[in-house]
């Protein structure tokens, strides 16, 4: 978590950061902070938002032609003025941001408390600035230098920014276990920032630094690039493909809601060039050089957390009901701890928007050290899971700003559809009539999807109604029940209402007791094998007195004459349906969410990247 941006060159600092804190705050948003080198470091930060923070600046001098900025998500100490980056070492001279967790904080804090130095804040941040201080003061050496020989002391995670009076201009930055990426201007200029949303509108040459390397960047010199132990590196130079309109609002309130309606695009972005349903072809391009290992595997085992993992489950069905390949779906956060069984035969896939979440990166490095074959389905271009990993597949979905994953879902549902589909006939699981039907009925989903946005209004009238319920319950079956835990999650994520979900079955098992008046019942009765036993529930639900919202295909009678209110989607063959049944639910709790006069796009206490185990 944290955003961190820098700046150094002939042009202001302060627009440039502060308008690359406002692209990463979907990182974290307890406090923000800047540093501005002019003569000598204007050190400007407090609790709250970026938005406070310029408040906060005001008419206050804030000009410099280098600086640092970050917008915190707080591991150690409250959010508050002083527990805010940038931190400053307790001579002044120095200033540094951090993402990440210092481990072993502590005991360098003892050190250093021994040697005279004063805490003001309880980060672990300011532990690793004042050691640099102390190394630079007693190696009388350059701030790289100093910086170089700190970060070998140092237990954790980091991406930092760190600047000198001493030295003006130069900065140095420094990674491992988080990211940091460097944009190279043209007029000698250097732009860094944790992903490349701040850098994108200033230069396209990005350099990803990779674990271990510190980088040098001086205006109108070439980028200094070495690793721990001193050796030279030379800086791999990507051209980033996003687009700036990509990152803007396009006119809707929030940037979800925005993301809910791209997703008729944003799907069959995941599709392009990887279907062809005329011509029976569906062929991932990222995975193919594995796919021996796949077809082959003794297991496929998904890792991911949140939405990706729900997305994981939906993959589960997918590949075990088409290419008849075990599959487990894991937490990362309980896979990387609980010492799992994992050989060379098996294939480990790591499922996140972000490709930065800290337990699915653990999860797949365990699962790497084991000899597995591991492999990505990733959202955002160059980041640390796509990089980490043998092979994979983008989900090309665009930049999700968000908290809450809504397009980003769909699309990782639309490519485990597609390894599903291609695995299968590879294996001869598939029934060659039932492929064909399969690949055009998921050609048709972007325009499924169209209609199922269409529900937006019902929605709105239904969000209207229970916006000041407590609870909610959803339920569905079979490929539905992964949906059923989605909409439960994004209910609570955006609107802080209590909602689970659950396998309509398992109803009876517990939840039942719950169910009165006052509850309403979410159940997602599209049509599909499971659909006589999904009416059964909802009469047990209503037997209860339970208020019934239920989603269902276009033109069914049974349910409506059951359901307190009904959204009809478009029907789909029943593998698809996760993939229009998620909009309705998407919607409502974006409008709830809306109607609570909640923060959509940044929810209370949560990150968008989860970079922090
Ligand atoms: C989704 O709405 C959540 N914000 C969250 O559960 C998210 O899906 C999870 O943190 C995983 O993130 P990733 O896909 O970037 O790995």
């Amino acid at each position: 978590m944290c955003g961190i941006v820098g700046y150094t060159g002939k042009n202001e600092a302060y627009p440039i950061i502060i308008k690359g804190l406002k692209r990463l705050e979907y990182r974290g948003y307890d406090s923000a902070g800047i540093a501005l080198m002019k003569n000598g470091i204007n050190l400007l930060k407090c609790k709250g938002k970026v938005a406070d923070l310029e408040h906060f600046i005001g008419e206050k001098d804030h000009s410099g032609s280098a600086g640092i900025g970050h917008t915190r998500w707080a591991t150690h100490g409250e959010p508050n003025d002083v527990n805010a980056h940038p931190h400053r070492s307790m001579s002044g001279e120095l200033v540094l941001i951090h993402n990440g967790i210092i481990e072993n904080y502590d005991s360098i804090k003892k050190e250093l408390q021994n040697r005279g130095y004063v805490f003001m804040s309880e980060t672990d941040t300011e532990v690793l600035v004042n050691l640099i201080e102390e190394i630079k003061k007693n190696e009388v050496c350059s701030l790289s230098e100093a910086v170089r020989i700190a970060l070998s002391e140092v237990i954790g995670a980091y991406a930092i920014v760190v600047m000198s009076d001493q030295e003006p201009g130069t900065l140095v930055v420094a990674k491992k276990s988080s990211p940091l990426v460097i944009g190279i201007g043209s007029e000698g200029d250097y732009y860094l920032a944790s992903d490349a949303t701040p850098i994108v509108e200033y230069t396209k040459n990005v350099v990803y630094l990779e674990d271990g390397e510190i980088a040098e960047l001086i205006p109108g010199k070439d980028l200094k690039l070495f690793d721990i132990k001193k050796k030279a590196i030379t800086p791999y130079i990507h051209a980033l493909e996003m687009q700036l309109e990509q990152l803007e609002k396009g006119g809707y309130d929030h940037f979800m809601l925005k993301e809910i309606f791209e997703q008729p695009r944003s799907v069959h972005d995941s599709m392009r060039g990887r279907l062809n349903a005329s011509a029976g072809i569906v062929h991932l391009g990222g995975m193919a050089e594995y796919e021996q290992k796949l077809l082959n595997a003794n297991r496929i085992i998904i890792v991911a957390c949140g939405t990706s993992w729900h997305a994981g489950l939906v993959g589960e069905y997918l590949i075990e009901d088409l290419a008849r390949i075990p599959v487990e779906v894991e937490y990362a956060s309980e896979f990387r701890y609980r010492n799992p069984i994992l050989t060379e035969k098996d294939v480990v896939i790591a499922i996140s928007q972000s490709g930065e979440t800290a337990d699915t990166l653990a999860a797949l490095e365990l699962a790497k050290s084991k000899g597995s074959t591991i492999l990505g389905i990733c959202n955002v271009v160059g980041s640390t899971i796509s990089r980490t990993t043998d092979g994979g597949s983008y989900t090309h979905a665009g930049p999700e700003i968000g908290v809450a994953s809504t397009k980003a879902f769909t699309s990782q549902v639309t490519v485990l559809s597609l390894l599903a589909l291609s695995l299968g006939q590879k294996r001869g699981t598939i029934e060659r009539s039932k492929f064909q039907r399969l690949l055009f009925g998921l050609n048709e989903i972007p325009s499924k999807i169209e209609r199922a946005l269409k529900t937006d209004d019902l929605v709105k009238v239904i969000a209207e109604r229970f916006k000041d319920s407590s609870n909610f319950l959803y339920l569905g079956r079979g490929y539905c029940f992964p949906v059923a835990l989605e909409g439960a999650l994004k209910l609570k994520e955006i609107s802080y209402i209590h909602a689970e979900g659950y396998p309509a079955a398992e109803m009876k098992h517990g939840p039942i007791a719950l169910i009165d008046a006052d509850m309403p019942v979410v159940v997602i009765a599209t049509k599909g094998p499971s659909y006589e036993k999904v009416v059964s529930n909802i009469q047990e639900v209503k037997a209860r007195k339970g208020v019934l919202i239920a989603i269902v295909s276009e033109g069914d009678t049974q349910v409506k004459e059951m359901a307190d209110f009904t959204i009809e989607i478009p029907e789909t063959d029943e593998i698809f349906s996760p993939l229009v049944a998620s909009i309705p639910l998407q919607l409502l709790s974006y409008h709830i969410a809306v109607m609570r006069g909640c923060n959509v796009d940044q929810p209370r206490n949560l990150a968008k990247s989860v970079t922090v185990e």
